[in-house]
């Protein structure tokens, strides 16, 4: 058996990290009879709640990562089952939105990369229907004059992010999942991880830790050099307007503009996302000025009338990149120490299946065979 096997089914884990996964993590292991610890500073202050919450496997599909789509598709299906509970746990919404997704084009380069997606998809065997640019703008009236196709993908949805934190957190409580607001350094001890020390002093002492950082998943002190995560930060910048009566949107409007992908988010309550800018610049999460101004003359043309609407929030959130795109998922080189990050521009929708993935190797000491191929491991060495 191998050293981290012989310490799985411990009775207690610690949790670093209280955004998305980490909370999902910590309340399905509390649900399955764990004794829990969370560590987080501010849950929630990163990339899970700055994310536009899409659920968007087969519109955000590329070549290449079909290993990925795989499982972006399980926990697509897992969601309708997750948030119902979710929402019978905490008594909290979460916003889970049926509307669907469009794909819009305006000139010939877009519209032979929608033929093309359009194609990867009937590969595939995903759903999703091409339109012409009055069928598109019958079902989005707002759209602007110029778009000349579409690709409707009906079964590509949306969450509210917000809420499906807020839920969480309000479900891990319940739970029993006990919340440290407190930075937190890894215990190694007789080289295996121990436990979690806070700010404070005190220490946590646990058969597992389960590392759910997000992008600073490689920053945690006390984490041994050669254990470090293949993760480092991706910056979005992202918009957030409000729309009036009737919405400006129903459903989830996407579009390549000068080469640059935008999306337009409509929420129930009248909130309308726009995203997202996409750079490397280490920690760094100012909004600029240029991030702002790209993203509204994009989504103008997508939506003139999107000129209108009052502009409540610009914000940044760091994607947890990973060097495939994919996230870490299992057992790392240090014993004792399970990885659930570097979901890079995923972690809304791969929440789900991440939680049950990683519940079920705290609890039954095995990870599940659709989480396999996402080892930390895969990059070598290095965990
Ligand atoms: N998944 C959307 C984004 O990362 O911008």
């Amino acid at each position: 058996m191998s050293p981290v096997l012989a310490h799985a089914h411990g009775r207690d884990c610690a949790v670093l990290g209280g955004g998305l996964i980490g909370l999902a993590i910590a309340w399905r292991a509390a649900l399955g009879g764990l004794s829990v610890h969370l560590a987080d500073p501010e849950p929630g202050v990163g990339a899970s709640t700055a994310a536009a919450g899409m659920l968007a496997p087969v519109t955000e599909a590329h070549y290449g990562e079909e290993r990925l789509l795989e499982l972006n598709l399980r926990s697509a299906r897992r969601y309708p089952e997750f948030v119902a509970e979710l929402e019978r746990a905490s008594g909290l919404p979460t916003g889970y939105d049926t509307h669907g997704t469009l794909a819009v084009a305006f000139d010939r380069d877009d519209r032979a990369v929608l033929a093309e997606t359009a194609a990867y998809h009937r590969k595939l065997d995903l759903e999703s229907t091409p339109l012409t640019g009055r069928e598109a703008r019958a079902l989005e009236p707002m759209l602007a004059t110029g778009v000349q196709a579409g690709l409707l993908v009906e079964r590509d949805y949306q969450v509210d992010n917000r809420l499906l934190h807020s839920a969480l957190l309000a479900a891990a409580i319940r739970a029993g999942v006990r919340i440290h607001r407190s930075r937190a350094a890894l215990i190694v001890e007789n080289g295996r991880a121990r436990g979690l020390r806070l700010e404070s002093g005190e220490t946590l002492t646990a058969d597992q830790v389960v590392l759910a950082a997000g992008c600073w998943s490689s920053e945690i002190p006390g984490l041994p050099p050669d254990v470090l995560p293949r993760v480092r930060p991706i910056r979005g910048q992202i918009l957030r307007l409000a729309m009036g009566t009737p919405p400006t949107l129903t459903r989830t409007v996407r579009a390549m503009v000068r080469g640059r992908y935008v999306y337009l988010v409509p929420r129930a309550h009248g909130e309308l996302v726009i995203g997202a800018t996409t750079d490397e610049l280490g920690f760094d999460t100012s909004v600029t000025s240029g991030g702002v101004y790209e993203l509204l003359r994009d989504a103008h043309e997508v939506v003139p009338g999107i000129t209108e609407l009052p502009l409540v929030e610009s914000r940044t959130g760091l994607r947890p990149g990973s060097p495939d795109n994919a996230p870490l998922l299992g057992e790392t080189v240090l014993p004792c120490l399970i990885a659930a990050t570097g979901h890079y521009r995923n972690g809304v929708l791969l929440t789900p299946i991440t939680a049950d993935a990683i519940a079920a190797l705290l609890i039954d000491g095995a990870l599940p065979e659709y989480a396999a191929p996402f080892s930390p491991e895969r990059f070598g060495g290095l965990s």
